[in-house]
Protein backbone atom coordinates (compact mmCIF):
# COMPACT_ATOMS: atom_id res chain seq x y z
CA UNK A 1 0.00 0.00 0.00
CA UNK A 2 1.04 3.35 -0.83
CA UNK A 3 0.19 6.11 1.78
CA UNK A 4 0.75 9.75 1.57
CA UNK A 5 4.55 10.87 2.34
CA UNK A 6 4.34 12.67 5.85
CA UNK A 7 7.67 14.23 6.70
CA UNK A 8 9.25 13.50 10.27
CA UNK A 9 11.08 16.13 11.82
CA UNK A 10 13.50 15.40 14.46
CA UNK A 11 14.62 17.50 17.44
CA UNK A 12 17.37 19.54 15.97
CA UNK A 13 14.91 19.94 12.52
CA UNK A 14 12.15 20.94 14.94
CA UNK A 15 14.31 23.35 17.05
CA UNK A 16 15.20 24.69 13.28
CA UNK A 17 11.34 25.05 12.60
CA UNK A 18 10.79 27.13 16.09
CA UNK A 19 13.78 30.29 14.61
CA UNK A 20 11.28 30.26 11.36
CA UNK A 21 8.12 30.46 13.84
CA UNK A 22 10.07 32.92 15.43
CA UNK A 23 10.62 35.37 12.79
CA UNK A 24 7.50 34.59 11.37
CA UNK A 25 5.58 35.53 14.79
CA UNK A 26 7.81 38.65 15.13
CA UNK A 27 6.19 39.60 10.75
CA UNK A 28 2.67 39.54 12.05
CA UNK A 29 3.56 41.57 15.09
CA UNK A 30 5.39 44.17 12.91
CA UNK A 31 2.11 43.88 10.52
CA UNK A 32 -0.36 44.33 13.42
CA UNK A 33 1.49 47.53 14.11
CA UNK A 34 0.56 49.34 11.15
CA UNK A 35 -2.89 48.54 10.94
CA UNK A 36 -4.15 51.79 11.96
CA UNK A 37 -6.68 53.64 9.84
CA UNK A 38 -5.30 55.41 6.71
CA UNK A 39 -2.60 52.73 6.31
CA UNK A 40 -2.34 50.80 3.20
CA UNK A 41 -2.51 47.13 2.77
CA UNK A 42 1.02 47.44 1.04
CA UNK A 43 2.15 48.77 4.20
CA UNK A 44 1.32 46.40 5.97
CA UNK A 45 3.07 43.72 3.65
CA UNK A 46 5.93 45.80 3.67
CA UNK A 47 5.83 45.94 7.52
CA UNK A 48 6.58 42.22 7.23
CA UNK A 49 9.04 42.43 5.42
CA UNK A 50 11.49 43.88 6.80
CA UNK A 51 11.13 42.14 9.61
CA UNK A 52 11.92 39.35 8.18
CA UNK A 53 14.56 40.77 6.26
CA UNK A 54 15.84 41.86 9.47
CA UNK A 55 16.17 38.49 11.01
CA UNK A 56 17.78 37.41 7.79
CA UNK A 57 15.45 34.88 6.86
CA UNK A 58 13.29 34.65 3.75
CA UNK A 59 9.45 34.95 2.93
CA UNK A 60 7.78 31.93 1.78
CA UNK A 61 4.84 33.39 0.28
CA UNK A 62 7.08 35.92 -2.03
CA UNK A 63 6.87 33.83 -5.44
CA UNK A 64 5.13 30.78 -4.41
CA UNK A 65 3.28 29.76 -7.68
CA UNK A 66 3.51 33.45 -8.38
CA UNK A 67 2.35 35.02 -5.58
CA UNK A 68 3.11 38.65 -5.56
CA UNK A 69 3.79 39.78 -1.62
CA UNK A 70 5.12 38.67 1.12
CA UNK A 71 1.61 38.86 3.12
CA UNK A 72 -1.51 38.08 2.52
CA UNK A 73 -3.81 40.81 3.90
CA UNK A 74 -7.33 39.73 3.59
CA UNK A 75 -9.58 42.85 4.40
CA UNK A 76 -13.60 41.98 5.39
CA UNK A 77 -15.15 39.99 3.13
CA UNK A 78 -11.37 38.39 1.88
CA UNK A 79 -11.48 35.28 3.05
CA UNK A 80 -7.99 34.31 2.35
CA UNK A 81 -5.22 35.05 0.00
CA UNK A 82 -5.51 38.92 -0.30
CA UNK A 83 -3.10 40.27 -2.35
CA UNK A 84 -1.64 43.76 -0.55
CA UNK A 85 -2.32 46.85 -2.96
CA UNK A 86 -3.03 50.47 -2.19
CA UNK A 87 -6.34 49.85 -0.31
CA UNK A 88 -6.39 52.20 2.73
CA UNK A 89 -7.49 50.71 5.82
CA UNK A 90 -10.63 52.18 7.50
CA UNK A 91 -11.66 51.40 11.50
CA UNK A 92 -13.44 48.82 12.07
CA UNK A 93 -12.09 46.90 9.29
CA UNK A 94 -11.19 43.20 9.62
CA UNK A 95 -7.68 41.92 8.93
CA UNK A 96 -6.30 38.77 8.28
CA UNK A 97 -2.69 39.16 8.30
CA UNK A 98 -1.52 35.93 7.07
CA UNK A 99 2.82 35.25 6.14
CA UNK A 100 5.38 32.98 7.02
CA UNK A 101 9.60 32.62 7.08
CA UNK A 102 12.14 30.18 6.14
CA UNK A 103 15.00 29.66 7.91
CA UNK A 104 18.10 27.23 7.36
CA UNK A 105 15.75 26.04 4.78
CA UNK A 106 12.83 25.24 7.29
CA UNK A 107 9.63 27.05 6.79
CA UNK A 108 6.80 28.88 9.84
CA UNK A 109 3.29 29.75 9.00
CA UNK A 110 1.07 31.71 11.08
CA UNK A 111 -1.96 34.15 10.71
CA UNK A 112 -4.04 36.20 13.21
CA UNK A 113 -7.06 38.85 12.77
CA UNK A 114 -6.78 42.24 13.64
CA UNK A 115 -9.40 44.89 13.64
CA UNK A 116 -8.44 47.98 12.57
CA UNK A 117 -8.62 50.83 15.42
CA UNK A 118 -8.38 47.81 18.08
CA UNK A 119 -11.29 46.17 19.68
CA UNK A 120 -12.66 49.63 20.80
CA UNK A 121 -13.54 50.44 16.77
CA UNK A 122 -15.03 46.68 15.99
CA UNK A 123 -18.06 45.65 14.77
CA UNK A 124 -19.75 43.41 17.99
CA UNK A 125 -19.88 40.94 15.65
CA UNK A 126 -16.74 41.32 13.89
CA UNK A 127 -14.95 40.56 17.39
CA UNK A 128 -16.76 37.20 17.70
CA UNK A 129 -16.26 36.38 14.66
CA UNK A 130 -12.40 36.74 15.34
CA UNK A 131 -12.48 35.20 18.47
CA UNK A 132 -14.41 32.54 17.51
CA UNK A 133 -12.12 31.82 14.81
CA UNK A 134 -9.15 31.87 17.44
CA UNK A 135 -11.25 30.04 19.32
CA UNK A 136 -11.36 27.40 16.52
CA UNK A 137 -7.95 27.61 15.64
CA UNK A 138 -6.91 26.62 19.74
CA UNK A 139 -9.72 23.66 19.93
CA UNK A 140 -7.97 22.23 17.05
CA UNK A 141 -4.18 22.51 17.92
CA UNK A 142 -5.37 21.41 21.67
CA UNK A 143 -6.79 17.91 19.96
CA UNK A 144 -3.13 17.68 17.97
CA UNK A 145 -1.82 17.18 21.56
CA UNK A 146 -3.73 13.83 22.02
CA UNK A 147 -4.86 13.18 18.36
CA UNK A 148 -4.96 9.48 17.02
CA UNK A 149 -5.50 10.54 13.30
CA UNK A 150 -5.05 13.91 11.86
CA UNK A 151 -8.50 14.17 11.45
CA UNK A 152 -9.30 14.41 15.15
CA UNK A 153 -7.96 18.05 14.54
CA UNK A 154 -10.77 18.54 11.87
CA UNK A 155 -13.24 17.39 14.47
CA UNK A 156 -12.48 19.32 17.34
CA UNK A 157 -12.56 22.63 15.07
CA UNK A 158 -15.97 21.76 14.05
CA UNK A 159 -16.89 20.64 17.36
CA UNK A 160 -16.10 24.13 18.56
CA UNK A 161 -17.92 26.24 16.23
CA UNK A 162 -20.74 24.07 16.27
CA UNK A 163 -20.66 24.50 19.93
CA UNK A 164 -19.54 28.43 20.52
CA UNK A 165 -20.32 29.82 17.19
CA UNK A 166 -23.20 28.26 15.12
CA UNK A 167 -24.21 31.52 13.92
CA UNK A 168 -21.24 31.61 12.18
CA UNK A 169 -19.95 29.71 8.57
CA UNK A 170 -16.89 27.25 8.83
CA UNK A 171 -15.22 27.53 5.99
CA UNK A 172 -14.83 23.94 4.38
CA UNK A 173 -12.63 24.76 0.91
CA UNK A 174 -9.62 25.75 2.36
CA UNK A 175 -7.48 23.81 4.80
CA UNK A 176 -4.10 23.42 6.95
CA UNK A 177 -1.22 21.15 5.88
CA UNK A 178 1.82 19.48 6.65
CA UNK A 179 4.82 22.22 6.90
CA UNK A 180 8.52 21.61 7.27
CA UNK A 181 10.76 22.21 4.01
CA UNK A 182 8.42 23.21 2.63
CA UNK A 183 5.57 25.35 3.46
CA UNK A 184 2.71 23.07 1.97
CA UNK A 185 3.51 19.58 2.50
CA UNK A 186 1.42 16.62 3.23
CA UNK A 187 -1.16 15.70 4.86
CA UNK A 188 -4.15 18.11 4.28
CA UNK A 189 -5.53 19.30 8.00
CA UNK A 190 -9.10 19.85 7.21
CA UNK A 191 -11.27 22.34 9.06
CA UNK A 192 -14.14 19.81 9.36
CA UNK A 193 -15.16 16.93 10.78
CA UNK A 194 -14.93 13.89 8.15
CA UNK A 195 -15.49 10.57 7.73
CA UNK A 196 -11.72 9.57 6.44
CA UNK A 197 -9.85 10.00 9.37
CA UNK A 198 -6.28 10.45 7.55
CA UNK A 199 -3.49 9.64 8.29
CA UNK A 200 -2.03 8.74 11.96
CA UNK A 201 -0.21 11.12 14.13
CA UNK A 202 3.44 10.17 15.11
CA UNK A 203 5.76 12.58 16.94
CA UNK A 204 7.74 14.73 14.43
CA UNK A 205 4.56 16.16 12.99
CA UNK A 206 4.22 19.71 11.82
CA UNK A 207 1.16 20.96 11.14
CA UNK A 208 -0.46 24.18 10.06
CA UNK A 209 -3.76 24.88 11.74
CA UNK A 210 -5.53 27.48 10.18
CA UNK A 211 -9.05 27.43 10.54
CA UNK A 212 -11.39 30.25 8.48
CA UNK A 213 -15.14 31.64 9.38
CA UNK A 214 -17.16 33.31 7.90
CA UNK A 215 -20.64 35.80 9.51
CA UNK A 216 -22.39 34.51 6.93
CA UNK A 217 -22.31 32.11 4.28
CA UNK A 218 -19.27 29.83 3.28
CA UNK A 219 -19.54 29.66 -0.46
CA UNK A 220 -16.84 32.20 -1.71
CA UNK A 221 -14.83 32.64 -5.19
CA UNK A 222 -11.64 33.61 -6.01
CA UNK A 223 -11.14 37.25 -8.21
CA UNK A 224 -9.88 37.31 -11.81
CA UNK A 225 -6.13 37.57 -9.64
CA UNK A 226 -6.82 34.31 -9.20
CA UNK A 227 -5.73 34.80 -5.48
CA UNK A 228 -7.99 37.10 -3.59
CA UNK A 229 -10.69 34.68 -2.08
CA UNK A 230 -14.16 36.48 -1.17
CA UNK A 231 -17.69 35.62 0.27
CA UNK A 232 -20.20 35.37 -2.05
CA UNK A 233 -22.37 37.04 0.36
CA UNK A 234 -20.35 39.91 1.06
CA UNK A 235 -20.08 38.80 5.13
CA UNK A 236 -16.84 39.05 6.98
CA UNK A 237 -14.16 36.77 7.43
CA UNK A 238 -11.67 35.90 9.78
CA UNK A 239 -8.57 33.89 9.94
CA UNK A 240 -6.05 32.40 12.34
CA UNK A 241 -3.07 29.67 11.70
CA UNK A 242 -0.07 28.69 13.86
CA UNK A 243 2.28 26.11 12.93
CA UNK A 244 2.75 23.30 15.69
CA UNK A 245 5.45 20.86 16.38
CA UNK A 246 4.09 17.15 17.72
CA UNK A 247 7.24 15.41 19.31
CA UNK A 248 7.83 12.26 21.82
CA UNK A 249 7.35 14.33 24.95
CA UNK A 250 4.10 17.12 23.68
CA UNK A 251 3.00 20.01 21.45
CA UNK A 252 5.14 23.00 21.39
CA UNK A 253 3.31 25.72 18.94
CA UNK A 254 6.19 27.13 17.50
CA UNK A 255 5.10 30.73 15.55
CA UNK A 256 3.62 31.13 19.34
CA UNK A 257 6.29 33.33 21.57
CA UNK A 258 4.97 31.25 24.63
CA UNK A 259 5.09 27.85 22.83
CA UNK A 260 1.59 28.09 22.95
CA UNK A 261 1.10 27.83 26.41
CA UNK A 262 -1.05 31.11 27.12
CA UNK A 263 -3.86 29.82 24.16
CA UNK A 264 -3.64 25.64 25.50
CA UNK A 265 -4.09 26.47 29.54
CA UNK A 266 -8.27 26.29 29.28
CA UNK A 267 -7.58 22.96 28.28
CA UNK A 268 -4.93 21.63 30.88
CA UNK A 269 -2.25 21.52 28.14
CA UNK A 270 0.99 22.78 29.12
CA UNK A 271 3.19 23.15 25.78
CA UNK A 272 6.54 21.12 25.94
CA UNK A 273 9.46 23.21 24.27
CA UNK A 274 12.68 21.43 22.82
CA UNK A 275 14.70 24.55 24.10
N1 LIG B 1 -0.27 30.81 4.08
C1 LIG B 1 -1.28 30.28 3.28
C2 LIG B 1 -1.59 29.08 4.07
O1 LIG B 1 -1.75 29.36 5.21
C3 LIG B 1 -0.81 30.07 1.90
C4 LIG B 1 -0.54 31.29 1.20
S1 LIG B 1 -0.16 30.95 -0.42
C5 LIG B 1 0.65 32.32 -0.90
O2 LIG B 1 -1.48 27.96 3.77
F1 LIG B 1 1.01 32.16 -2.11
F2 LIG B 1 -0.10 33.35 -0.72
F3 LIG B 1 1.71 32.45 -0.17
CO1 LIG C 1 -0.93 27.73 6.05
Amino acid sequence: MFSPRVELKSPDQIRTMRRAGLVTRAALEAARAVCVPGATTDDVDSAGAAAIAGAGAASNFLGYMGYPATLCVSVNDVIVHGIPGPRNLEPGDVVSIDGGAIVEGWHGDAAITVIVGGDAAADPVDLALSRATEGAMWAGIAAFASAKRVGDIGAAIDDFAAREAPEFGLVEEYTGHGIGTQMHMEPEVLNYRARNLGPKVRPGMVLAIEPMLTSGGIASHTLADEWTVMTDDGSRAAHWENSVARHADGIWVLTEDDGGAAGLAPYGIAPVPLD
